[in-house]
């Protein structure tokens, strides 16, 4: 039997819909592995006519698929333990297991990443405050607690007593007084660490296993690639490897054993935090596509900024992921525009160029170039389905059908699935990655 590794990421700043298209990929894989980010995630599942919001468990959890969260995740124990118990109170057992060697989030990273937020003035990213940013840069310095050291008390107490004076020096440097207690904090995590024992392993040597025995794994990609630490808007992002250049060091697996990429792809642009966002839509169509798109973090509740499709943005995104297809998601959100904007390029100096420039310094002043096509009459969520129904890109509106083909030619990567709506049965399939 031939194996499959399937790596699902998004192709733009994240909330492209990738809870979604991992849920409805899960019914043919067996195991679904998330690589990195930790509960900054923010991936929405409609299963079974439950709704389930999921920060650190895979989406593959609704289905009961062996779940796993990779040595390239950072966990908070409190939040992880907290969505088990959600998935449980819905019917759920947790099919899971958590990387000994993924990152803790410890309480010192939760303060440390507003005061340092805040300490940055305009170079803020607009964190999920989630202590994801502190938790990568201890993991980086090497100060870090790993998900294994929760399960020895001594181990812990005497890792954590040598970090803790470092962090209470730098919360003060940054206005926060208040001591942090030694004992409570190792004794809480301890606990956490007892909890999850059962859940706790060598996940590296797990994937490549199901590998060899000829299973199909998906590697669910969080946040997304302009957000990522190396390949994103720098500082404007995350402090994981969003993309799917993050997966083998995230999941513990050789790049040669990836057999396909699947690139998920917003119909229009959304962005929650700081940094330049060329083709932000200020004005009342923006406002309309927010509403009509519910565009609210899922982890924050915070307006999402949103803007027209940009290539120039995804055509980068493309160069990195290499995706064999694109998902095009949420592509019902955006009825009822009389004209689409796309952009096709940027203005910079002077000059047109048609990639991305990298520097955020330089995307602040871009002016985008855009192509207008005509938009589409909206229809209900029950007819969205009925038209998904029928399987075939040629059930959709024909103007919906144009604004694929000209994303189709302007990135120049096949469209696989379009989604037209939040169900799994919103999907058209175009083409099988399996
Ligand atoms: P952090 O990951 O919480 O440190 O946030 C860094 C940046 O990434 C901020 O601009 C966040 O708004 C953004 N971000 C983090 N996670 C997500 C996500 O799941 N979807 C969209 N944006 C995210």
């Amino acid at each position: 039997m031939d194996s499959k590794a399937i790596v699902i990421t998004g192709m733009q700043w994240g909330d492209e819909g990738k809870g979604k298209i991992v849920d409805y990929c899960a019914e043919k894989a067996d195991v679904v592995v998330r690589y990195q980010g930790g509960n900054n995630a923010g991936h929405t599942v409609v299963a079974n006519g439950q709704k389930f919001k999921f920060h650190i468990l895979p989406s593959g959890a609704p289905q009961q698929k062996e779940c796993v969260i990779g040595n390239g995740c950072v966990v908070n124990p409190k939040v992880l333990l907290e969505e088990m118990n959600m998935l449980r109170e819905g019917g759920i057992e947790p099919n899971l297991w958590v990387s000994s060697t993924a990152h803790v989030v410890m309480p010192y990273h939760l303060l440390l990443d507003g005061l340092e937020e805040a300490h940055k003035g305009k170079f803020q990213a607009g964190t999920t405050r989630q202590g994801i940013g502190p938790a990568y840069s201890d993991k980086a310095a090497r100060f870090g607690i790993r998900m294994w050291d929760l399960l020895d008390k001594e181990i812990l107490a005497e890792k954590v007593a040598k970090v803790l004076p470092l962090k209470q020096y730098m919360l003060s440097a940054l206005g926060f007084e208040d001591p942090l207690d030694l004992d409570a904090l190792v004794a809480e995590y301890w606990e956490y660490g007892q909890q999850l024992k059962p859940y706790i392993t060598d996940t590296a040597a797990l994937v490549n296993q199901a590998l060899d025995e000829g299973k199909t794994i998906l590697l669910e990609g969080a946040q997304g690639t302009l957000l990522g630490i190396d390949e994103g808007m720098y500082p404007y992002g995350t402090s994981s490897n969003a993309s799917a250049l993050g997966v083998p060091a995230g999941a513990g697996i050789s790049p040669t054993r990836i057999s396909s990429v699947l690139g998920v792809l917003k119909a229009y642009t959304s962005r929650v935090g700081g940094g330049p966002l060329p083709t932000e839509i200020l004005d009342a169509v923006g406002s309309q596509i927010r509403e009509q798109g519910h565009e609210y973090g899922t982890t924050t509740g915070r307006p999402r900024r949103i803007g027209w499709l940009d290539t120039v943005a995804a055509r980068y995104a493309r160069m990195l992921n290499h995706p064999d297809g694109l998902v095009v998601t949420l592509l019902d959100v955006l009825s009822d525009i009389p004209t689409l904007k796309i952009c096709t390029a940027y203005e910079v100096d002077g000059e047109q160029v048609d990639r991305w420039p990298i520097q955020a310094e330089i995307l602040a002043r871009v002016t985008p170039v855009y192509v207008e096509l005509p938009g589409w009459t909206g229809c209900t969520p029950e007819e969205w389905l009925e038209i998904a129904h029928q399987q075939s890109i040629e059930a959709l509106p024909r103007e919906m059908q144009g604004y694929l083909s000209e994303i189709e030619h302007l990135i120049g990567t096949p469209i696989f699935a379009a989604s037209v709506g939040p169900e799994r049965e919103a999907t058209i399939l175009i083409q099988d990655v399996f």
